[in-house]
C-alpha cells in the first residue's frame, strides 16, 4: 500500500498547473450514457475516481476511451442497466447513472452507496426528486431499481440544495415529457458546466446559475465536444499550501470559482493577485487566526474545511471553522493533533489554537480531502512525516506528489 514521505519545513516557490475538475467530469461521464453517439471530454483528471467511472461505464456498455486527459464515450452500446454494489461503494458519484440511465432506458438498477469515511451519505432527495418525475422506486437487496416508461416533467423542490441530486434530476428531467422545475437546486460550477454542457447536447435548460433551474424536455441528446472546468478544489488546497510556506502561482484555474477562499486567504494576511486564469499568492509573515463558516456555492466549500483548519493550526491566536454542510467531516482533525496541532472538536465546530509550528510524525489518511490536510501539514511541519492509506488522495488529486516537488517540496511515494 502506498505512503507519502514528506520532509517539511521548505518553502515552496514556482508554478503549478490545474487539472480538469473531478466533481465536473464525473457526472459528464454519465451524461454521455444519454446519446446514442459518441461524446469527448478535454482536460480529464487521470484520477482513481476517473478511472473508477470508466469502470462502470465499461459495465454498462458503453465504449470508453481515454488517453492524454482526452475521453471519448459512445453511448450507442450500453447494454447493460445495473451498477453494482462492489463498484458503487468504492464511489459514491457512481450513482450519478441513476438519472441518465433512467430518462434514456425506462429502468436501472444502481447499488445504494452506503455511507463513508465520515458518516452517512443519503440519497433521499434524488429518490423523491425522481418519484416527482413518475418513476417507480423500489428497493431490493441494497439496490435501487427505477422504472418508468416515460418520465414526466414535474416541480420539484430541495429541503437543500445537493449537488448531486441536482445533477441527477437535472439529467432526468432533460429527456422527460414536458417542463421540470427544479427550486433550492445547487449553484455549484461543476453542475453549471452539467447544465451548459446538456444544452450544447440539445437539451432545453434555463436558470443555470441560479437556485432555480427550469427544464423543457426533449426527445435525445446529441454528441458534443466538452472541456472539462479547472479544479477549485485542487487549487484552493495549492493555495492553502502557499499562503502557509510560499510564493507560487497557479495555471488554468478560474479565480471567480474562489472568491470566498481568496478573500478568507488575504484576512489570514496573505498577498494574492490574480488574472483571468491564474492566482499569485505570497505566504503571510505572520497567519491571522481567520473564522470560517462552510456553506453551499458560492459560500465556503466544505471541501476545503479541512485544508482550512491546518493552515489556521499555525496562526497567531486562536480560530473557529464550522461545517455546515457535513456535520461529522472532521476525522482529519486526531491526525493533525498528532503533528502537534492544538484543535478541539464540539460537535461540528473545531476551535483551533494556533501553535508556533508542527512537528513531523506517521499519520493515516482517512478521506480525499483530510488526506489533503495531512499533505499541507506535512509540508508545514518541521521534520519527516509518512502518510499511509494514500490511495484516498489519488482519488481527487492529479500527480500530487510530483506536483508538489516541481514546488520545491521533499515529497516521495514509497510503496511498501
Ligand atoms: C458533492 O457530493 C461532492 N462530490 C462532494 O465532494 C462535496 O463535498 C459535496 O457535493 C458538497 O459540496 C461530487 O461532486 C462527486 P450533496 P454530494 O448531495 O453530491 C445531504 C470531494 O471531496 N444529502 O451536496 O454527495 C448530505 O448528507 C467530495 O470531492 C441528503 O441528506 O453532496 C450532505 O449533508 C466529498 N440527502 C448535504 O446534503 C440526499 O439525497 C450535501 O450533500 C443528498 C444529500
Amino acid at each position: 500500500m502506498d505512503r507519502l514521505v514528506v520532509r517539511g519545513g521548505r518553502p515552496l516557490s514556482g508554478t503549478v498547473e490545474i487539472s480538469g475538475a473531478k466533481n465536473a467530469v464525473l457526472p459528464l461521464m454519465t451524461a454521455a450514457l444519454m446519446v446514442d453517439g459518441e461524446t469527448t471530454l478535454k482536460r480529464v483528471p487521470n484520477l482513481k475516481d476517473t478511472r473508477t467511472m470508466i469502470r462502470l461505464l465499461d459495465i454498462v456498455g458503453a465504449g470508453v476511451s481515454f488517453d492524454a486527459g482526452e475521453m471519448s464515450i459512445d453511448g450507442s452500446t450500453v447494454n447493460n442497466l445495473e451498477a453494482p454494489y462492489d463498484l458503487v461503494k468504492t464511489m459514491r458519484a457512481s450513482f450519478y447513472v441513476l438519472g441518465p440511465l433512467l430518462a434514456r432506458f425506462g429502468k436501472v438498477r444502481v447499488s445504494l452507496p452506503g455511507g463513508c469515511a465520515w458518516g452517512p451519505r443519503p440519497v433521499d432527495f434524488h429518490l423523491k426528486g425522481l418519484e416527482k418525475l413518475g418513476a417507480k422506486i423500489t428497493l431490493e437487496g441494497g439496490y435501487i431499481l427505477a422504472e418508468a416508461d416515460r418520465l414526466k416533467g414535474n416541480k420539484i423542490c430541495f429541503d437543500f440544495p445537493s449537488v448531486g441530486a441536482t445533477g441527477n434530476i437535472v439529467m432526468a428531467g432533460v429527456l422527460a415529457k414536458g417542463e421540470t422545475v427544479i427550486e433550492n437546486a445547487a449553484r455549484e460550477p461543476e453542475i453549471v458546466q452539467l447544465c451548459e454542457a446538456l444544452n450544447t447536447m440539445g437539451a432545453k435548460i434555463d436558470g443555470i446559475r441560479t437556485d432555480k433551474i427550469i427544464i423543457e424536455g426533449v426527445d435525445q441528446l446529441h454528441s458534443a465536444d466538452l472541456d472539462v472546468i479547472p479544479d477549485r478544489i485542487e487549487a484552493g488546497t495549492y493555495l492553502i499550501a502557499g499562503a502557509a510556506m510560499g510564493d507560487i502561482t497557479l495555471n488554468y484555474c478560474n479565480p471567480k470559482h474562489l472568491e470566498v477562499l481568496i478573500e478568507k486567504l488575504i484576512q489570514a494576511g496573505a498577498k494574492i493577485d490574480t488574472s483571468e486564469n491564474s492566482i499569485s499568492i505570497k505566504k503571510a509573515n505572520s497567519i491571522n487566526p481567520t473564522d470560517v463558516t462552510t456553506e453551499v456555492y458560492p459560500g465556503f466549500p466544505t471541501d476545503l474545511q479541512a485544508q482550512w483548519i491546518v493552515l489556521m493550526a499555525i496562526a497567531t491566536g486562536s480560530s473557529v471553522v464550522t461545517d455546515t454542510v457535513y456535520h461529522d467531516r472532521f476525522t482529519h482533525i486526531p491526525e493533525l493533533n498528532r503533528l502537534g496541532a492544538n484543535i478541539k472538536l464540539r460537535d461540528n465546530i473545531a476551535i483551533i489554537n494556533g501553535v508556533d509550528h508542527l512537528i513531523g510524525a506517521p499519520v493515516m489518511s482517512t478521506d480525499i480531502r483530510a488526506s489533503a490536510s495531512l499533505i499541507l501539514g506535512a509540508i508545514m511541519a518541521k521534520g519527516q512525516t509518512d502518510i499511509s492509506r494514500v490511495y484516498h488522495i489519488d482519488r481527487g488529486y492529479e500527480s500530487i506528489e510530483k506536483k508538489f516537488q516541481a514546488l520545491g517540496v521533499d515529497i516521495v511515494r514509497k510503496n511498501d
